[in-house]
């Protein structure tokens, strides 16, 4: 028969062990936060009373490139566009569910939607370089928003962010000149340059190469290469091949719902639903 003072020693250790191993399991949790910089928990998606996104849960590791396929209007750009609290600038459109960034809720009550913007840059599928600015002013555009003003600090950002976008050498020599008149390519590299100028830390990419033409959408596919050893890149793209290419994952939607998301080699080699793979064969879409 034991005492009551055993009895409560043993209590003791058992209850030291719990915590050591709730501890653990935090940790482990923790961890697993930390890998995933983006995390959509239950991300619901309306214009007025239609639904556009159905219940989509996703975990986007770091410094990965993420392609998002599907057939026209499945979702793809309403998706990424409530990656960065851009949806809900459509009159009449709204979204409900999480998206955590860096284990932030980006739709929490005290998060302002600018700062969000900032963080999580975006490129869209028609280059949009700001008409009457300079490539130098395009580049620095966001920036002066953000009231810096250091000439030093801001030609250092344009040649580094240049660098990043793969323009620089193209355009070293002519920054004054007025940013529509380079090439679609090299317009949409300039708004590359643009987004990577805020120092994004996850980069949207909405069919960024769909108005190019093979050669530039080339430059752009070996840039994503490059971008996604320092950012999180999520690309929305038509082109199954370029999505086998870029992506390290790949998403694929239908009818506003996730369908499957693996490894984009299981993806395509070997996918899971029989949605998946009727559309990556080209039956549907
Ligand atoms: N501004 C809008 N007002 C009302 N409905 C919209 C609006 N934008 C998109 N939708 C609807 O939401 C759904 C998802 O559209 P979304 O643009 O996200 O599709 P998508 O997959 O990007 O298509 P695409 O491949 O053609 O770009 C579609 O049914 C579309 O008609
Ligand atoms: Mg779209």
């Amino acid at each position: 028969m034991t005492t009551n003072g055993e009895n409560s020693r043993e209590d003791e250790i058992k209850a030291d062990k719990d915590i050591d191993r709730q501890t653990e399991s935090e940790q482990v949790q923790e961890k697993q936060q930390q890998v995933h910089k983006v995390s959509i928990r239950n991300l619901e998606a309306w214009f007025g009373s239609k639904q556009a996104l159905k219940n989509i849960n996703l975990d986007v590791e770091q410094k990965t490139a993420t392609s998002v396929i599907g057939p026209s209007g499945c979702g793809k750009t309403t998706l990424i566009k409530c990656l960065n609290r851009m949806h809900e600038m459509t009159p009449g459109a709204k979204a409900k569910g999480q998206v955590i960034i860096d284990g932030m809720d980006i739709y929490a009550r005290n998060i302002d939607p600018v700062i969000i913007k900032r963080r999580i840059g975006m490129v869209f599928q028609k280059p949009n370089p700001f008409p009457t600015m300079s490539i130098y002013d395009n580049v620095v555009a966001g920036l002066k928003l953000n009231g810096i003003r250091d000439k030093r600090l801001m030609d250092e950002i344009v040649k580094d962010s240049l660098e990043g976008a793969a323009l620089w050498d193209e355009v070293k020599n002519e920054l004054g000149k007025p940013g529509m008149g380079l090439s679609g390519g090299q317009q949409q590299r300039l708004c590359i340059a643009r987004a990577l100028a805020m120092q994004p830390e996850v980069l949207l990419m909405d069919e960024p190469t769909s108005a190019l033409d093979p050669v530039a959408s080339s430059k752009i596919e070996d840039l994503v290469h490059d971008l996604k050893k320092r950012y999180t890149v999520i690309i929305v793209t038509h082109n199954m091949q370029q999505a086998a290419r870029v992506s390290d994952h790949t998403a694929f939607m239908y009818l506003g719902e996730l369908i499957e998301y693996s490894p984009t080699k299981k993806m395509f080699e070997n996918p899971e639903k029989e949605l998946t793979e009727r559309y990556i064969s080209g039956k549907f879409g």
